[in-house]
């Protein structure tokens, strides 16, 4: 039993292998980079900034190639086309890992836990993130770098401004478990559903909301098909530059020292952006005059805190106290009083 176990895995190891393989081959060595935003939201901006550094630093030796808006694979799909050296780079929400069999990353999604954005780099940026990086790296999936896009904001086709205002809607979420409870504890029913088939599922009722960033609801043009945003900065939409392991530990180092300066410059370049992007989006979404913006009172947002406590209690069972407990230390997050 053990024997064929070995076999079966040396099987998969192998082919993955020879997939990855041809990519290394190729001159120039071709990375497809494939992402699900527009080329104008931040993502589709680095993802071409990194193009042009990676090309430009390796002289030639690494042709990059952007596929942008879900053209080259769709959420769930662009993870094992990753993991089986299909394509080489992804910058995906880390909410949507929980598939690989990750559920560690699920935890950023605690409602309001992360309000600071300079916080929250730090924190995707520190050594607390050794075990779960070294978690990606078990499935064949390495980390270069965490890209911060903000805090989320509720679209709805009824005003949201109380907790109870969510009932009986269905709201369209990523795949993690904590943003099923968040909707499930306002009394909503969650949907998870690929981004790249959330217009048309707005546009035509499939669900009656969603929460995003607004350079996402600005450039997928979510505010034309909804008729109220709610500013509750609930959340936080991160994502993870992602490479095939093998792929990016078998490149010869002429080719990844270049790459590496790449990366970190392109991170950078989202740190500048990002933050930008979203504030002037969510004046043009306001000046579009097609959606009504409104921003949650102190007491209003209170509400909301003291309605979610219970996913964080919930939540418990699932990541463990001690764990819950250094992410909010090093997230700053204070729980309200009870
Ligand atoms: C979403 O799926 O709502 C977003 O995370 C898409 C993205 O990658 O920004």
């Amino acid at each position: 039993m053990k024997r064929t176990i070995f076999t079966l895995g040396a099987v998969v190891a192998l082919s993955q292998a020879l997939a990855v393989a041809p990519a290394l081959a190729q001159t120039p060595i071709i990375i497809k980079f494939s992402h699900v935003v527009s080329p104008d939201a931040p993502k589709g901006k680095a993802a071409v900034f990194f193009k042009e550094l990676a090309e430009k630093y390796t002289a030639g030796k690494v042709k990059v190639e952007v596929y942008p808006n879900s053209s080259l694979y769709k959420d769930k799909e662009e993870l094992e086309a990753l993991q089986l050296g299909s394509v080489q780079l992804l910058a995906p929400s880390i909410s949507k890992f929980g598939p690989l069999g990750i559920k560690e990353f699920d935890v950023f999604d605690l409602p309001f836990l992360m309000t600071d954005d300079a916080r929250a780099r730090q924190m995707m940026a520190s050594p607390m993130m050794v075990d779960l990086n070294k978690k990606l790296e078990g499935k064949g999936v390495s980390p270069l770098a965490y890209w911060d896009n903000g805090a989320h904001v509720y679209t709805s086709n009824k005003p949201l401004i109380r907790p109870e205002d969510f009932r009986g809607l269905k709201m369209r979420i990523q795949g993690s478990k904590v943003l099923d409870a968040v909707a499930r504890e306002l009394g909503a029913i969650p949907q998870i559903m690929a981004f790249s088939e959330l217009y048309q599922a707005l546009q035509t009722g499939v669900v009656d909301g969603e929460d995003n960033v607004p350079s996402n609801i600005l450039t997928q043009r979510f505010y034309e098909v909804q008729k109220y945003l709610t500013v509750s900065y609930h959340g936080r939409l991160t994502y993870a530059l992602v490479t095939n392991k093998k792929f990016w530990d078998g490149l010869p180092a002429d080719v990844r020292a270049p790459l590496d300066r790449a990366v970190k410059e392109s991170t950078e370049f989202f740190n500048a952006t990002a933050a930008k992007d979203n504030d002037d989006a969510l004046e043009k979404i306001k000046a579009s005059g097609k959606i009504q913006v409104h921003l949650l009172t102190d007491d209003e947002k209170k509400a909301w805190v003291a309605k979610l406590m219970p996913v964080h209690k919930e939540m418990q069972s699932r990541f463990g106290k001690d764990f819950i407990e250094k992410i909010y230390k090093a997230s700053g997050f204070i729980p309200p009083q009870s």
